[in-house]
């Protein structure tokens, strides 16, 4: 694997990470704000999960010098204020809201797996991602069960949360 691509990895990832505890804590400011302790609840947990991958992308970027993307203030914007948003919408949305972010994450995740696996490279840095990639599905299911209807505009949100995770992958590999 050419080094150019690992750095192109590590970038992306490092910024999903990030980008995914912006979301939480947007979400967490704002259901804290309105008092829904049983939401909140499930959503930190998984913003624990998020931390721990994140922390983990801050040691690669570091230990590999791999330049992390100029994009991180504007995912850091972004995600907050989807999150913010998402609870707008009651608990519905916000799990609507993580189960399309991860499900694009799912999809990320697998498709690194498989390149890392072909290359034959990198071992450390596949069994890291493999691991993610279990957590990742884990938050998917735990959101999807959450949600007690999917209806016409929740699926409209997923679709415009899927299509802009989608975005921000492909950005956030080069810039
Ligand atoms: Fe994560
Ligand atoms: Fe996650």
């Amino acid at each position: 694997m050419k080094r150019k691509r690992l750095d192109e990895i590590i970038r992306v990832d490092h910024a999903g990470e990030h980008g995914a505890i912006a979301i939480y804590k947007g979400q967490l400011t704002f259901l804290n704000l309105i008092g829904d302790k049983k939401t909140s609840a499930i959503v930190s947990e998984m913003a624990q999960g998020e931390q721990k991958h994140a922390n983990e992308f801050d040691r690669l970027v570091e230990e590999r010098k791999t330049r992390p993307t100029a994009l991180m203030p504007l995912w850091n914007i972004a995600g907050y204020t989807l999150g913010a948003l998402s609870v707008l919408g009651g608990k519905n949305s916000v799990m609507a809201c993580t189960e399309a972010v991860e499900d694009v994450i799912d999809k990320h995740y697998s498709s690194q797996i498989e390149e890392l696996e072909d290359s034959g490279q990198e071992k450390e840095i596949l069994k890291t991602i493999k691991e993610f990639h279990a957590e990742e599905v884990e938050h998917e299911k735990i959101a999807k069960n959450e949600i007690s209807e999917n209806t016409p505009a929740l699926k409209a949100f997923k679709k415009a949360v899927e299509v802009g995770c989608k975005a921000a992958i492909n950005l956030s590999e080069k810039i």
